[in-house]
């Protein structure tokens, strides 16, 4: 009986929904601890495919419980969104859903804020739903959190203090504050729906722990978008990293046994910022359309590129990673070549490390690996994969240190090698 932090390890859209879905048919809990409606994790059971952004992955897995945690930016509307697709599709969660009353809650000056930047010249590519501007007021102590919702009086203030603080950046981009009671009272109107969610979760996380039982710790975003860890300025507004899973739920770092790390077969980024191993030709667009690479929130087209392991190297340890699961294999088959960056070539020397304060003119040193051609998605054993294939894996298990302990090669659940016993398997 464990806890197991799943972790993005590239720029996001790893695979993290499916993977999570999979590992929740052994777990009692899962938790999102970070991020918001930036998020976007698909999950394809029998044919039907379902996205969430706020409610967790697990949640189709009627047993067990999900815990929207602490650290996460949520939007209200966006929530009972998700709420009335679970109810269309009968996914009962009453009991066994919740949402942390300390998480932040985006309101729509937020989502007007991240819009009206996103126009001018200091746009970085965000998902334009408020997620940045939210934990702006939080880091600012003039944040509105879920459980502010159930207080009217309280709420009308914290919101009138916050418009009063946002007016002038607000006019400077050009448009208008909204006016507080329209927001006071579109905030209200989701109350009814959102009650019974909201609790203190951070001891029902602690409660899970302490009595053994299988909990998973779902991240949002990856490692290179983790507000410290990522490539800066171009991340999100939070510890995307494994450790984001202690602060934005409420347990201790010894209190988690294991990490997975998500890990997808080639690179792909949404929006801006440096991307060393970036594709601009056929390869690229061939990763993206078998691939089927638009962001599942915007839509947006994915820059695709290829797989770099220096940059594996840094997520497996400023995350902790025990073990990788290796998604959308499936996707090379068919390549032309095949390259996988190895190392970089910094001012002339070369290095093993991702440099990350110098990606803008990091030069990345590829090695070519066998192609194929078969297509792999009925496969359900790993010895069965084409050589080529087999020896993909064991060159990223060999270059990364860490052992590739599932293999995703198709977006079904069913479509993937190893699934069963992530927490048996662990040793703690
Ligand atoms: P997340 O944000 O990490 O949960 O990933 P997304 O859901 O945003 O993007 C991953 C996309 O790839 C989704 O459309 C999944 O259905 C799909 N997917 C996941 N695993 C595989 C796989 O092994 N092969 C293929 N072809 N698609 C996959
Ligand atoms: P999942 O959980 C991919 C990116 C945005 C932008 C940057 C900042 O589905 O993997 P934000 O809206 O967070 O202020 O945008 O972060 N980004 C993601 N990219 N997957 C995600 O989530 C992302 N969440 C944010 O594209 O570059
Ligand atoms: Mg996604």
């Amino acid at each position: 009986m464990s806890s197991v932090v799943v972790v993005g390890a590239q720029w996001g859209d790893e695979g993290k929904g499916k993977v999570v879905d999979i590992c929740t048919e052994a777990a009692d809990m899962v938790v999102r601890y970070a991020g918001g409606p930036n998020a976007g994790h698909t999950l394809v059971v029998n044919g039907a495919k379902l996205i969430v952004r706020l409610i967790p992955s697990g949640i189709l897995h009627e047993k067990t419980a999900c815990i929207l945690g602490q650290g996460m930016a949520i939007d209200p509307a966006t929530l009972v969104g998700e709420l009335d697709e679970l109810d269309r599709r009968n996914v009962r969660y009453a009991g066994r859903l919740f949402a942390s009353d300390k998480a932040h809650v985006i309101t729509p000056y937020h989502v007007l804020i991240d819009t009206l930047r996103e126009a001018g010249p200091d746009a970085i590519g965000t998902t334009k739903r408020g997620v940045g501007p939210c934990y702006e007021d939080k880091a600012a102590r003039r944040g509105v959190r879920l459980g502010d919702l159930r207080d009217a009086t309280k709420l009308r203030h914290l919101i009138g203090a916050a418009v009063a603080a946002w007016s002038p950046v607000i006019r400077a981009l050009g448009d208008e504050p909204p006016e507080v009671e329209a927001v006071v009272t579109s905030l209200l109107s989701l109350v009814p729906r959102l009650t019974p969610l909201i609790a203190d979760t951070a001891p029902m996380v602690q409660g899970a722990v302490r009595a053994e039982k299988n909990v998973l710790f779902e991240g949002a975003q990856g490692a290179l978008l983790d507000i410290d860890f990522g490539t800066y300025p171009f991340v999100t507004s939070s510890h995307s990293v494994a450790g984001g899973a202690c602060v934005g739920s409420g347990v201790g770092p010894s209190q988690i046994d294991f990490c997975l790390g998500l890990v997808k077969a080639y690179c792909t980024r949404v929006g801006g910022g440096p991307f060393p191993t970036e594709l601009v030709d056929d390869a690229g667009d061939h990763l993206r359309n078998v691939g089927q690479e638009y962001g599942s929130v915007t839509g947006r087209p994915r820059r695709t590129g290829w797989l770099d392991l220096p940059a594996l190297r840094y997520a497996v340890r400023v995350n902790g990673i025990d073990a990788i699961a290796l998604t959308k294999i499936d996707v090379l088959s068919g390549m032309k070549e095949l390259k996988v960056c190895v190392r970089y070539r910094v001012n002339g020397t070369e290095t093993d490390e991702f440099p990350i304060d110098d990606l803008a003119t990091a030069i990345p040193v590829y090695e070519n690996l066998a192609t194929w051609t078969d297509d792999i998605s009925a496969i359900r054993d790993r010895s069965r994969l084409p050589a080529a294939v087999q020896k993909y894996i064991e060159f990223i298990e060999k270059n990364v240190e860490c052992a590739v302990t599932l293999i995703s090669v198709g977006p079904s659940r069913d479509e993937t090698i190893g699934t069963s016993g992530i927490f048996d398997s662990i040793d703690v």
